[in-house]
């Protein structure tokens, strides 16, 4: 066990150790040695609370990798490594800055607000944010309109990375219409870093390669992608994470009021998805889940991510209610808190990534969500429990929800930022 204050400071030790060029901050050395881009928007928030100055580049330098589209790519690469795959020679994508072709969930705008009410400097903060507003926007309307082309309220993914939860079992069905004919040799070089029990399969990961494929035969052309991606899904996690950074983009644009003539816009898109967002609502489970919209039907697992409709704030008291029904029967079987999948579910495994393990950013989001509905007692036991696990096995990336042990990448960014912005206080 850490005490309290060694851990801080070693949690600002990690994010200084793992700062390139001064300006961007990579999850964790080897394993992911690039600038990923929800990873920086969390890492934003542990910045803040010692380095504002610091904390602001992170984002200057994300929106560098900014398409004219106005996608933000899910992966900088600022420098080559031979450390992961697929590198930017397998995605061949990117103008100035070498990028990933596909994005993360949209946490920019709502990290951004936190960002902003947390810091002492508001004058610092002011000349950086009304510069990110603009490109903030275009991330926004290039959600809206390439991934909802129709204005159906639901928002598409084609690509399991995009939602950042990779190999959740929500996608596995899904998946499996991925043709995998054409596939040609790759070498994984994440097996190199972690044990293999902890890290998607073979078969996870062709698919994961065929899909690029697919993107690069079509010239990533969202369009024709959203007509004929093999993998299509709204997954309840973006749709929740966007809904959220809708409304924080509207407090923005209020705060900072050069920028009021865009609030029609931005409040457009978030009626849109208001009105649609009781789709993802089944009546068999008492849950909000992904869509696969290929054949539109709801992906039944329950998975952590079925908690973010109460970091949307975008369902009504009483469905909250059976959320926190459903989270006790959670915290009756599972040690620790808040594992990425139900342990009844078959599919559960309390070590293999997405598929069981805790991770911390989910547990901000998801505690932050009760205490919106007025369940402060759930953010409270939801941050003892992740303090305990930071303070008996440090910044790992993820935590064995049965054990309690720290599995997959260690010295994480966003699990330092984690504690430092919310786990401590
Ligand atoms: C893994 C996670 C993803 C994260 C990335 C870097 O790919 O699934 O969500 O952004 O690692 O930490």
């Amino acid at each position: 066990m850490y005490s309290e204050e060694n851990i801080s400071s070693s949690a600002q030790k990690v994010l200084r150790d793992n700062t390139i060029d001064e300006c961007y901050t990579v999850p964790t050395r080897l394993l992911y040695p690039f600038q990923w881009n929800w990873d920086s928007c969390f890492i934003l928030l542990g910045w803040i609370t010692f380095d504002e100055q610091r904390a602001w580049t992170e984002i200057e330098t994300l929106l560098k990798g900014q398409c004219h589209t106005g996608k933000i790519p899910h992966i900088l690469f600022h420098h080559a490594s031979d450390t992961y795959f697929p590198g930017p020679d397998i995605w061949e994508y990117g103008s100035e800055i070498a990028t990933s072709g596909i994005t993360q969930p949209p946490v920019l705008a709502t990290c951004i607000r936190l960002a902003y009410e947390f810091c002492k400097n508001k004058d610092l903060a002011r000349q950086y944010i009304e510069k990110f507003i603009p490109q903030i926007i275009q991330y926004h309307r290039w959600y809206h309109t390439k991934r909802d082309p129709n204005n159906t309220g639901l928002i598409a993914s084609f690509h399991p990375w995009e939602t950042g939860r990779d190999n959740s079992v929500e996608w596995d069905d899904p998946l499996k219409r991925v043709p995998l004919e054409d596939l040609i040799p790759y070498e994984r070089k994440d097996l190199e870093h972690i044990d293999p029990a902890y890290r998607p399969s073979k078969d996870d990961y062709d698919a994961y390669f065929a899909l690029l494929k697919e993107f690069k035969k079509s010239n990533y052309d969202q369009e024709k992608l959203y007509k004929i991606s093999s993998f299509k899904i709204a997954d309840i996690g973006i749709n929740s994470i966007l809904y959220r950074a809708n409304k924080d983009l509207i407090f923005l644009l209020e705060t900072f009021d050069q920028f009021e003539d865009y609030l029609p816009e931005i409040k457009g898109y978030l009626d849109i998805q208001s009105q649609a967002f009781e789709k993802f609502y089944s009546n068999q489970t008492h849950l909000y889940h992904s869509i696969d919209l290929v054949d539109n039907k709801h992906l039944l697992d329950k998975t952590a991510a079925s908690f973010l409709p109460l970091w949307a704030h975008s369902i009504s008291q009483e469905k909250a209610s059976l959320l926190k029904k459903e989270f006790d029967i959670w915290i009756s079987k599972s040690s620790y808190l808040v594992p990425s999948l139900d342990l009844s579910s078959e599919k559960f495994s309390d070590e293999k990534y997405w598929r069981g393990p805790i991770w911390p950013i989910l547990n901000f989001m998801i505690a932050k969500g009760f205490e919106q509905y007025g369940f402060a007692n759930v953010e409270e036991t939801i941050k003892k429990q992740s303090s305990e696990l930071i303070k008996s096995c440090y910044f790992k990336e993820y935590y064995n929800p049965k054990t309690g042990e720290g599995i997959g990448g260690d010295k994480f960014s966003w699990t330092a930022a984690m504690w430092l912005y919310w786990v401590q206080n």
